[in-house]
């Protein structure tokens, strides 16, 4: 294929060697026909080809997954508009804390470049962010959009533009227009004010008590960050509880926020001093379900995941698995800066069907497509419901895992709020689309580690949004020297 070149990975923003240069003549070709894992690029576009082998195929090892991609979006965030240093250690160095990186220091934050393990932002001080002179492109991160939107409304005086890719554009923002707009936020969008591009004129905003429809942390984090430069208390009440990052985070920097758990409501009190802390980030169990999935659908496996962030509301992919009676202990249990940690043991073993529905959905929510691909190999049928949400993400989620996957065979249906999948058909390779969904990228990948022959995930770039090194991970799990 002319113009392609095989295996070139981009880790941070570098080109690295093709495998095709650094690699010569029959031996270069033999080991291009035993690879697993092919790496494609064209442009802007990689195509990732995985042939399993016949047989024989199991993985194995102990991984190191990127920081969780939620708390290094509030890392940067509180530490912008914090006073003093914050210094994040184990940041996700993907694309969208990238993009609200570059987003806060275009208005004023000093943030070292994401390029290591320690990150450094000298905050600028609460109610301080500058008037940036040109938009803020927040790319494919609803995080960056949503929760960025409360700070910018509430800073009178001071006008702001932000956009994002196509995808982020397509998206849902009048779930934080609404209530900042009851709180006298001005903003106006395209669509009747709920689409990016998005213009905002900040201004004093007055506190409300926002009853929120759908359990969303971007909605809940949005006003609450509104709620740090307004005058008294802001509360946030959600229909079931939702990842609690920004909670926790507003409080190790110095805000006053009162946690009622019973009626899932959070007030924050306006001005409150925020102090530049020391973060850690966990790897995050987003990334870490791929292999927890991996592992337990390719028989003989048996994975080490370290340093995993396992807050209880984020750890509803553990709960769904362990109902499909999966094989993962938890190990070396502990708390890291305000955030509960351990390291995950998953072993291959017969998954069986179950539902995975109601108040438990918010917690699993970004694990959805991959645990749709556990199903397949579960024993009967499992049903996934009230997660309508999963349409308005990087993709359509729903509609994107069931045509794919029905493209490798799966016995898939599609559902207003879900999906039903009946296991136990096996899989063939084929010609798969990420439509641009980190998510889907990955959970195709891991789809294609059992399906017979060759599947082919275009666009499979995607995955760089939250995961940088699935790939090389992927090649060292499966043994695959490349
Ligand atoms: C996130 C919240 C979730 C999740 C997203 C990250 C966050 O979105 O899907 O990947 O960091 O607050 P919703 O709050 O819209 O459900």
């Amino acid at each position: 294929m002319a113009g392609w070149a095989h295996q070139r990975l981009f880790i941070m923003g570098k080109a690295w060697p093709t495998l095709e240069n650094s690699l010569k003549g029959d031996r270069q070709k033999s080991m291009m026909q035993n690879s697993i894992i092919i790496l494609q690029s064209a442009e802007n576009q990689q195509t990732l080809t995985i042939t399993p082998p016949n047989t024989g195929l199991s993985l194995q090892g102990t991984l190191n997954i990127p920081g969780d991609k939620s708390i290094s979006h509030r890392a940067l965030m509180l530490g912008a508009i914090a006073e003093g240093e914050t210094v994040i250690e184990g940041l996700l160095l993907g694309e969208d804390p990238r993009s609200t990186a570059a987003c806060f220091r275009a208005m004023g934050a000093k943030i070292s470049p994401l390029n290591s393990e320690s990150v450094t932002v000298q905050g600028i001080g609460l109610g301080k962010l500058q008037e940036p002179l040109d938009v803020l492109n927040a790319g494919n991160s609803g995080t960056t959009m949503r929760l960025m939107l409360g700070l910018l409304a509430s800073h009178p005086d001071r006008l702001f533009c932000v956009t994002g890719d196509a995808s982020l554009r397509s998206r849902p923002m009048s779930r934080v227009i609404k209530p900042l707009q009851e709180m006298g936020a001005n903003i106006w969008g395209r669509n009747d004010n709920s689409l990016a591009p998005l213009a905002i004129q900040g201004q004093n905003l007055k506190p409300i008590h926002y009853h929120s429809p759908i359990a969303s942390a971007q909605v809940k984090s949005c006003i609450l960050l509104a709620g740090l430069m307004t005058d008294g208390k802001t509360t946030v009440t959600e229909p079931a509880l939702s990842r609690d990052h920004s909670e926790r985070m507003l409080q190790a920097f110095g805000a006053n926020l009162e946690v009622d758990s019973a009626t899932h409501s959070v007030t924050i009190n306006g001005h409150p001093k925020l102090t530049g802390q020391k973060v850690i980030v966990p790897g995050d169990i987003s990334s870490a379900a791929f292999w927890l999935v991996a592992a337990s659908i390719v028989e003989g496996s048996e994975l080490l995941i370290e340093n995993v962030g396992i807050n209880p509301t984020r750890i509803g992919v553990l709960e769904a698995l362990k109902m499909m009676d999966a094989d993962i202990t938890l190990e070396n249990e502990r708390l890291i800066t305000g955030e509960p940690v351990a390291d995950l043991r998953v072993k291959s073993c017969q998954l069986k069907g179950c539902t995975i529905e109601g108040d438990i959905i918010p917690r699993l929510i970004d694990e959805i497509p991959i645990l749709a691909v556990a199903a397949i190999f579960a024993e009967g049928k499992t049903i996934i419901k009230d997660a309508a949400e999963l349409r308005v993400k990087e993709s359509d989620r729903l509609a994107v895992m069931a045509s794919e996957l029905s493209k490798m065979g799966a016995n898939i249906t599609e559902l207003p709020d879900g999906l039903e999948i009946t296991g136990g058909t096996p899989l063939n390779g084929a010609e798969v689309d990420s439509y641009t969904d980190h998510r889907i990228a990955m959970s195709l990948a891991i789809a294609a580690l059992t399906a017979k022959g060759k599947t082919m995930i275009n666009r499979a770039e995607a995955a760089a949004i939250s995961y940088p090194e699935f790939v090389t991970t992927l090649q060292e799990v499966c043994g695959d020297k490349g």
